[in-house]
Formats: structure tokens, sequence, C-alpha cells
């Protein structure tokens, strides 16, 4: 049992002159989700592909299973691949791609029990072009499962899918983390990395800019809890006069807390001083919060 599948060490790769990874190092643990968040040009894709063996590394040591994807061609036997922007054969259904991955990897599998465990048997006849959105990338995942994976990369599952769809594409990564397998996920959405990643790595322009687990990130980066209160003109005045600072934003008065107890004592005195207020809440912030933070710095 490889107790480490992917280990990645000052990985560096150039296009041309262009740096699209600058030396970045993380490693995967068994069972673990691990998850690349960046936005667009980070150089998510480029590291996965490496990983996958596709493309050549430029520099740095990369070792996925305890081989080295750019050598070992039996490493396709244990990895699954859902690349971004997955497609298939427009008139082909579900069943026919679920046949033709079995060929390949010569594997036999009943395709109805495979599509069951993505939720997709009743689209098994259905012809690729004519599928959902989110259908597709269930399809996709399907086929990354043909050979029984030990570890998985998944290029932005749920990009461009309407929230239902993206929460059923979680709950079977779920499902997969389950079984103890490793998964490699590379997204933009910061709400997927906090619920699904044990372990996050920002990436921004070829470079890791933090990693830890979603709670480490936002317990190194978060700033004061906010409290919203709603209202007019009136408030802002009240606030100006207590000497309280605060921002401004959507009808919002925005207010740095110290700490909870605070946001009691500031609504009770504006309470106090006949002040209206229509609506108030605290915010902590959160992975997003944290993202845009740390890729603006
Ligand atoms: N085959 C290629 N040739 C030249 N540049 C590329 C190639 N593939 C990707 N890039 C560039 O490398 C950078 C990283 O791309 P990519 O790895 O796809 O990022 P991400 O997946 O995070 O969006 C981008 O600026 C992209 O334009
Ligand atoms: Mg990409």
């Amino acid at each position: 049992m490889n107790e480490q599948p992917v280990i990645v060490k000052n990985l560096v790769k150039k296009y041309g002159d262009y740096v699209a990874v600058n030396g970045i190092s993380f490693e995967i643990k068994k069972g673990q989700v691990f998850s690349l968040l960046g936005p667009n040009g980070a150089g998510k894709t480029t590291t996965v592909e490496i990983l996958e063996g596709l493309r050549k590394r430029d520099a740095g040591q990369v070792e996925v299973l305890g081989m080295d994807p750019e050598v070992s061609k039996e490493i396709y036997n244990k990895i699954g691949i859902l690349p971004q922007d997955f497609t298939f054969v427009q008139n082909s259904t579900p069943k026919e791609a679920i046949e033709f991955y079995c060929k390949l990897f010569g594997r036999k599998l009943d395709p109805l029990e495979l599509l069951k465990t993505v939720e997709l048997e009743d689209r098994a006849n259905v012809p690729f072009s004519k599928l959902s959105g989110g259908q597709k990338q269930k399809l996709g995942l399907a086929l990354s499962l043909i050979n029984d994976p030990e570890v998985l990369f998944l290029d932005e599952p749920t990009a461009g899918l309407d929230p239902k769809s993206r929460r059923n594409i979680w709950q079977i990564i779920e499902n997969l983390k389950k079984e103890d397998r490793s998964i490699l996920l590379t997204s933009h959405y910061l709400e997927e990395a906090e619920l699904l990643a044990d372990n996050v790595a920002i990436m921004n322009r070829g470079k890791i800019v933090d990693i830890g687990s979603p709670k480490e990130l936002i317990l190194r980066h978060r700033g004061k809890d906010l409290l919203y209160i709603k209202g007019g003109k009136f408030l802002g005045e009240a606030l100006e006069n207590l000497g309280i600072q605060f921002k401004n934003e959507d009808g919002y008065f925005i207010l740095g807390l110290n700490d909870s107890k605070e946001a009691i004592e500031i609504l009770k005195r504006i309470d106090e001083m006949g002040i209206p207020f229509d609506d108030f809440m605290i915010r902590r912030e959160n992975l997003e919060d944290i993202f845009l933070k740390v890729t603006e710095e």
C-alpha cells in the first residue's frame, strides 16, 4: 500500500519562455481529497496533466503510486482521469462509452452497475449529445472509475454546472473518498474545496501561495468577524457619533468585531439611541475571502 500516492517536489513546466508551473511541491495522502485551487491560468491543468503522464516536466520530481508518470505506462491501470472539458462521441450512449472503455482497459463490468454509482442508470441509452452538462460530467466520472483506480485526477469536475448538479457531483466525490481513493481535485469554486478537501493548495501564476487544511488556511488568514447592520442615514450618523469605524456596502454598514460580544453591545447602544435598523448578521471570513486576499497579495 502506498501511503503517499502522490508526491510533487519543485515541479517546473515551461511553455517556451513562459513558466506555467514555477517550482511547486505538495503531497497527497492515501484516502485524501487534495484540492488545487486557483483562477484560470494558474497552472492547475498543466500540473494535473504532468501527474497523469500526458505532459513532460522541465524540472522537479513527481511520483504517482511510486512511479514516474513520464516513464511508467503501468500507471494507467491504477489512475482515473476526468479531463477538463470532458467530452465523448456525440451519438454514443453512456452504455456504449462504458463498453468501449472496458475493452480498452480489459475490464469486465456491468455498465448499468457503474452508471448507478453516478446516478446515471436511467440515461444509459441516451446519446451523449442529448445529456445535460451535469450528466456528461457524471459519465466522465463513471469512465474514470472503470479501472477501479487508487488515485483519481478530477480537473474542474463541476465547472459550469448548475448548483444542483454540482451538489450531486460533490456527493459522488464524497462516496469515492469513503472508498479510500485518493483524489486530486482542481477547482476555482472555493466552497467546493472547503466542503470536500482535506488539504488545499492555493495556486496563482504557477506558484502555490499557501497550503493547508481549509481550517488552517482560514485561521491563518482570517481577519476580524464582521457585523453587518442594514439601515439608513441615521444609522451611519449614529455609528460615527459612537466613534465606530465602518464600511458601507449594498445598504449594509459593515463593522469589524474584536469578539462576538462586541456585536451585542453595539446593537444595544444603537437600539437605546432609538435608531432603526432593518436587519443584522455576523459573517465570518470563509475560504473565498482568504482566496481573494491571498491571490491578490
Ligand atoms: N500547450 C500550451 N502551450 C502554451 N501555453 C500553455 C499551454 N497550456 C497551457 N498554457 C498556459 O499555461 C498557463 C497555465 O495553464 P493551465 O495549466 O491550463 O492553467 P489552469 O488549469 O489553472 O487554468 C496559462 O497561461 C496557459 O495559457
Ligand atoms: Mg485548467
